[in-house]
């Protein structure tokens, strides 16, 4: 496996594939990967000849009162992992190599109406940093797929919009998420989390999974259930951003008729802001 820094090593290595007819995929990661990285890696495999999974903690993906200084950066222990995981190259661009002309002048990518909701109105210009950093590593490695965890299903969808409606020619394909044996969506931000938070935390995946029951069992009284979502994470100690039942490829309020759904919740236990979804298909 080869680490590689600069954009022009990148494109050689990917021209070099192409050249033999090899097909590309990317997975795009921030680093500090855990078991659920490695599936995403997994997942590539299958699907492509060469792999190439970018670490590059975005800046411009972070408010300014949010975690970016301490996002936790574990470069040698992650090399580690995706030699063992069969990836090809990692790609470790520095700042000047992702923003050339700063991140004032930057060109930004930004994905109306569907990043303004959930997760894009706790955290405004959070979806303009990722599809900012996204479409340039798209521009960057050119891969002919790209994988993005469940876990971050808003993120997926604003991803795939952004494909489509740029006509860029990258297959997006989204894996299921890793738990921990208690149900704990696997984050990086889950190290955040002290004992008693973590005792609490697996109160998250129960909530969503209790609500996806209640909705293939046939209750379509959508805000009723998303009221118990709420009052069962606030009696776990959560701090609730969102607890929502919405239409799966739109993230729209469910409308009679419409059969699949996600539900979707975030919220904050300490310094952890955590995230998770069941996709479900009513009855
Ligand atoms: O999901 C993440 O880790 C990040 O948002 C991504 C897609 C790598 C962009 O920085």
């Amino acid at each position: 496996m080869k680490t590689v820094r600069d954009i022009a090593a990148m494109r050689a290595a990917v021209r070099d594939w192409r050249e033999v007819g090899e097909r590309v995929a990317l997975v795009p990661t921030m680093g500090n990967l855990h078991r659920g990285h490695l599936s995403l890696v997994e997942l590539a495999r299958a699907r492509a000849d060469r792999v190439v999974v970018s670490i590059y903690v975005n800046p411009t993906q972070f408010g300014p009162s949010e975690d970016y200084a301490d996002y936790p950066r574990t470069l040698d222990a992650d090399r580690r992992r995706l030699r063992r995981a069969g990836a090809d190259v990692v790609f470790v661009p520095g700042d000047e190599e992702m923003y050339p002309f700063g991140l004032q002048a930057m060109t930004r990518v930004s994905v109306p109406l569907l990043t303004e909701k959930f997760c894009g109105a706790s955290r405004p210009g959070h979806f303009d940093g990722v599809t900012s950093v996204v479409a340039r590593l798209f521009g960057i490695v050119q891969p002919d797929l790209a994988v993005f965890g469940q876990k971050d299903y808003q993120q997926w969808l604003v991803i795939r919009r952004m494909t489509a409606d740029l006509h860029m020619p990258v297959e997006i394909l989204s894996g299921p998420t890793q738990r921990e044996r208690d149900g704990l969506a696997l984050s990086s931000r889950n190290q955040y989390l002290d004992p008693d938070e973590r005792r609490r935390a697996p109160a998250l995946y129960r909530s969503l999974q209790r609500c996806a029951q209640a909705i293939e069992a046939g209750r379509r009284d959508y805000a009723a259930l998303e009221a118990d979502g709420r009052q069962a994470l606030e009696a776990a100690g959560f701090q609730v951003d969102y607890f929502a039942v919405c239409r799966a490829d739109d993230l729209a309020p469910p409308a009679a008729g419409d059969r699949q759904l996600v539900i979707l919740a975030a919220g904050r236990l300490g310094r952890a802001r955590l995230i998770d979804n069941v996709l479900v298909t009513s009855a």
